[in-house]
């Protein structure tokens, strides 16, 4: 089976079953369901959360490998995704998030704090560049407490490469910086995307860091499902 791709003055044939088709098929979907907010669906435990079903699985992954004492996560909106992280520390029987946002709603704060798994997660707001808050989040972490980082806060290229600088300290050897929405820079075209989006971006900012920093590598792993919005955005610290 083939698609017919037509863009702009570009017209190209593609066999869905093929290495191209695959990938095609992936960022079709992932335009056409950024488009239509899909990822603003799901929820985890009864609270919402931001992500692509395939990154949620993915992130259950992660944890369930790397084990973290601490999982720092920048940008915590309605708290699914500190729930879903702190749900896999209960089941492996230890560890803590904290979770850092610069607006950390009334309503949000109330149904994290009364929530089951509360007893996993802190919460600190103020923005996660803010010397303050970094060094909060710093002193709430122990000297040998493995600690596995997700950045989903400002998607802006400044702020994540801000970000990317700061808190990648804090990462474990052989452990993990886990970069979101990198995918802006693929639906800056999408009807309700904004052209800005092609250039500023976290992709790019990753792409960046990793030019600067040999100690890091994407892993390829984590996005082996295509449909993803965080492409080469697992990132691991090299063990040396
Ligand atoms: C995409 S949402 C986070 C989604 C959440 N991680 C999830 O998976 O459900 C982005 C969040 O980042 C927060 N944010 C924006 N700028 C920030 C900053 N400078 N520092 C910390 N948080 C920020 C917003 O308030 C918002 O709650």
């Amino acid at each position: 089976m083939k698609i017919k791709l037509i863009q702009g003055d570009m017209e190209k044939e593609i066999d869905i079953y093929s290495a191209e088709g695959l990938s095609l098929m992936s960022d079709l979907w992932t335009k056409v369901s950024c488009h239509n907010r899909l990822m603003y669906e799901p929820t985890w435990l009864g609270i919402p959360i931001i992500q692509f079903p395939e990154d949620i699985v993915m992130m259950q992954e992660l944890i369930w490998k790397v084990r973290p004492d601490v999982i720092v996560e920048t940008g915590v909106a309605h708290g699914g995704s500190a729930v879903l992280y702190a749900s896999i520390l209960e089941l492996i029987g230890r560890g803590r998030v904290i979770g850092v946002d610069v607006e950390i709603r009334k309503y949000n704060r109330i149904a994290i704090n009364s929530h089951p798994l509360s007893k996993r997660i802190a919460l600190i707001e103020g923005s996660s560049v803010a010397e303050n808050i970094v060094a909060e989040t710093r002193e709430r972490i122990g000297k040998d407490d493995k600690v596995l980082v997700v950045l989903d806060s400002n998607h802006s290229y400044d702020h994540v490469l801000k970000e990317m600088e700061l808190y990648s300290k804090m990462v474990s050897q052989d452990s993990y910086m886990v970069v979101m929405d990198g995918a802006q820079g693929l639906v800056w075209d999408i009807p309700n995307g904004k052209p800005e989006w092609k250039e500023d971006n976290p992709l790019k900012a990753i792409n960046n860091f990793l030019s600067k920093h040999p100690e890091w590598e994407a892993d390829s792993y984590y996005t082996r499902m295509h449909i993803t919005s965080n492409p080469t955005g697992f990132l691991r610290r090299r063990a040396v």
